[in-house]
């Protein structure tokens, strides 16, 4: 039984004594901790060693007193284990030398066995799962199919994705045949970490935003849904597709536990399109966390006003920046946990 279940509650629409809280990106580059790791290892060496992906998981759990874990992993694992080279460069961001062009270009991608290409993340999974002896839930990840194909077309991050986008209306059919490979892999991917242990899984859809309402519908939630639909009966999900408000409604139907929400939308208008039956999580403007730490206090206290009691699990609307002050991130957690309706 775990001593914290506040998140699981939350996502089951329960009333809880507070507001739940964790911040996406929270094992990471803000932590003097995490950089010390970094130094001494190289990117994927980090994710593939167990007892480095649990030291960092655990890192915020200790430091900020977060109410979950989140698995120190990366989205890119998924293209890497289809087949295709995957490079994390230091302060630039990733990086797939021979990205997926034309139709040819998918004899090199395959829906692989995930035991044995990220049976390392299971074993990460079981490794944390012991570690953190039930004082939190571990919640498991993977990316949405749209983002991973915007990584593993485009080759590199990107503000438009354009050359992503170039190649789902030029190839309709091959982009579908690549996203279809891309769920069946996370389908399979995503069993392996609730069978590992994973007590929550998000779906990170970072680029969801840059699609027109009926795009996303096609290129993105279609293959989420499915996906959604594979898990969610065995552990509560949640969907993360920055920027695509439009499409709360529609993805509230998908049965997912939680929507994520980021900062560009009310949390009452949110609220009213996403409807009362899915938890909300969010939406506080990452950047605002290098505000004066009184600044923080205020503003995460109008956030939680703004969603009212019930229903919402307190986190960033993105991921944390690399420059926040430990100490920020901190007051951030402390506001929400010491806060009462
Ligand atoms: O949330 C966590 O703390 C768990 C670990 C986690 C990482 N990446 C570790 C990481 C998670 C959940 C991710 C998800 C991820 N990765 C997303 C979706 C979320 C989002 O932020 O939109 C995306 C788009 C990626 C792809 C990726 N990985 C990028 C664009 C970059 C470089 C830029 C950046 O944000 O750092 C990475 C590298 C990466 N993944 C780092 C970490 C801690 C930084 C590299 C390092 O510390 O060496």
């Amino acid at each position: 039984m775990l001593k914290n279940d506040l998140i699981l509650r939350t996502l089951r629409g329960e009333q809880t004594e507070r507001t739940p809280v964790w911040m996406m990106r929270q094992a990471g580059r803000y932590l003097p901790e995490y950089i010390v790791i970094r130094n001494k290892y190289g990117f994927f060496e980090r994710c593939q060693t167990p007892e480095l992906a649990c030291e960092i998981t655990i890192q915020p759990v200790d430091i900020v007193g977060v109410d979950a874990a989140i698995l120190f992993s990366d989205i890119l694992v998924v293209p890497q284990a289809m087949g295709l080279e995957v490079q994390l460069k230091e302060n630039v961001g990733p990086l797939l030398p021979d990205p997926i062009k034309l139709a040819s270009d998918m004899a090199r991608v395959r829906v692989p066995d995930v035991d044995e290409t990220l049976g390392y993340v299971f074993d990460a999974i079981k490794l944390i799962k012991q570690e953190l002896n039930d004082r939190v839930p571990l919640i498991g990840f993977a990316g949405a199919p749209w983002t991973l194909l915007c990584y593993m077309v485009q080759g590199k991050g990107s503000k438009t994705f354009d050359e992503a986008k170039a190649f789902c209306y030029a190839q309709p059919e091959v982009a579908h045949q690549l996203l279809q490979m891309i769920t069946d892999t996370t389908i399979a991917y995503l069993k392996g970490q609730i069978k590992a242990g994973a007590d929550v899984l998000q779906l990170f859809d970072s680029w969801g935003g840059l699609l027109s309402p009926t795009d996303f519908e096609n290129l993105s939630l279609r293959y989420i849904r499915q996906i959604v639909a594979a898990v969610k009966d065995e552990v509560p999900t949640i969907v993360f597709a920055k920027g695509a408000w439009h499409s709360l409604e529609a993805m509230a139907a998908t049965g997912a536990a939680g929507l994520g929400i980021d900062w560009c939308i009310d949390p009452k208008m949110a609220r009213k399109f996403a409807g009362n039956n899915v938890t909300l999580q969010g939406n506080f403007d990452p950047a605002k966390l290098l505000s004066p730490i009184p600044v923080i206090e205020a503003e995460v206290k109008s956030m939680l006003q703004a969603f009212g009691p019930g229903r919402h699990i307190a986190n960033l609307g993105h991921g944390i920046l690399p420059n926040v002050p430990v100490a920020h991130a901190q007051a951030f957690v402390n506001t929400v946990k010491e806060f009462r309706f």
